[in-house]
């Protein structure tokens, strides 16, 4: 693996006062897509923004497809693209020539034919003629993806691509994506939606209050801390989980004809087998049962939970 941006050390404190990033290292690997997660405030979009030359970091280095970010910034910055979280355009610029304009910022030649198709692509030729004061909030975005894919990035950045964005766009967006991985693009993405990170991404990075507290194989991650839950429908319902079942800590559900167990799938002893038996000594039948491994918003929301309850502790 290659990787193709790395960061080190990256800290930032605002002029507030504010540390929205702490020692931050990451390494993003030639053609992957990654998700970085974390909630409102964590610090997603001044990484992004220290990366794309928008905020000055207050510590450590970025060094992009090899080119140090601060001593050779131009370079740096001509492989990235960046859809920004807030839309910002120029109102009264056609779509066609601001995306033409954005490409030759970063020294491209200019190129109609791409930006025919790139424009094609993303549903906007037939609104090339358009000025973007004119174009609805959705269009707003394709118009800022085309320009930050206008001058054939190598990484793309996607800051919370589709918050508050309609069903259709967000699929377009995905599709895109995966086009893009395809042409050997990296991608990544930040997003406070875990079902975006669990069906896109390759690994996940989870932020929070500044720091990445974990960063892992999309896969992996579901396994390693992934906890199952077995159901059980019962034959017949219970009024209350048996007192001899309290060991396992079962939750009785669908008013009684359901009983829920909760387990660590990775752990030696998972305490299904014994709960089965003892379930059968009582004479206790089920018609059917399940399992379900939980999702990454599960994994997601204890560990953010997690660190709050570390810091109050602390
Ligand atoms: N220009 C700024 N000046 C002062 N504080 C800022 C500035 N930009 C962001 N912050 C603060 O830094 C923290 C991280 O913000 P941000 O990077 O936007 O988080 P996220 O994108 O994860 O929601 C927040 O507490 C935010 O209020
Ligand atoms: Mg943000």
């Amino acid at each position: 693996m290659t990787a193709v941006l790395d960061i080190s050390g990256l800290g930032k404190t605002y002029k507030s006062g504010h540390q929205a990033l702490a020692g931050v290292d990451l390494t993003i690997n030639k053609g992957e897509i990654f998700a970085l997660l974390g909630p409102n405030g964590a610090g997603k979009t001044t990484l992004i923004s220290i990366v794309c030359g928008i905020v000055t970091p207050s510590a450590g280095t970025v060094t992009v497809g090899g080119h140090d970010h601060a001593r050779d910034y131009r370079a740096a910055r001509s492989m990235i693209g960046l859809v920004p979280q807030e839309l910002h355009t120029d109102a009264f610029e056609k779509v066609i020539t601001t995306v033409t304009f954005s490409r030759g910022l970063f020294g491209k030649p200019s190129d109609p034919a791409f930006i025919e198709q790139l424009l094609k692509d993303l549903s906007l030729w037939d609104k090339r003629n358009a000025k973007i004061m004119e174009l609805s909030g959705g269009m707003k975005r394709r118009v800022m993806i085309a320009k930050a894919l206008s001058h054939e990035p190598d990484i793309l950045f996607l800051d919370e691509p589709t918050a508050g964005v309609d069903v259709e766009l967000r699929r377009d967006m995905w599709n895109m994506v995966r086009g893009l991985r395809e042409r050997g693009v990296t991608i990544i993405l930040t997003t406070h939606y875990i079902e975006e990170a669990e069906e896109m991404a390759d690994r996940v990075g989870v932020i929070s209050k500044g720091r990445l507290i974990l960063v892992e194989e999309k896969d992996a991650l579901i396994k390693k801390l992934g906890r199952k839950t077995l159901t059980l429908n019962l034959a017949d319902p219970l009024d209350a989980v048996p007192a001899e079942l309290a060991q396992w800590n079962l939750v009785l559900a669908g008013e009684g004809h359901e009983l829920v167990y909760e387990f660590d799938s990775q752990a030696e002893a998972t305490g299904v087998p014994s709960l089965l038996r003892r379930l059968s000594d009582r004479g206790i039948q089920f018609k059917d049962l399940h399992t379900e491994q939980s999702s990454l918003e599960d994994i997601f929301v204890g560990l953010v939970h997690e660190t709050k309850t570390e810091e109050r502790a602390a």
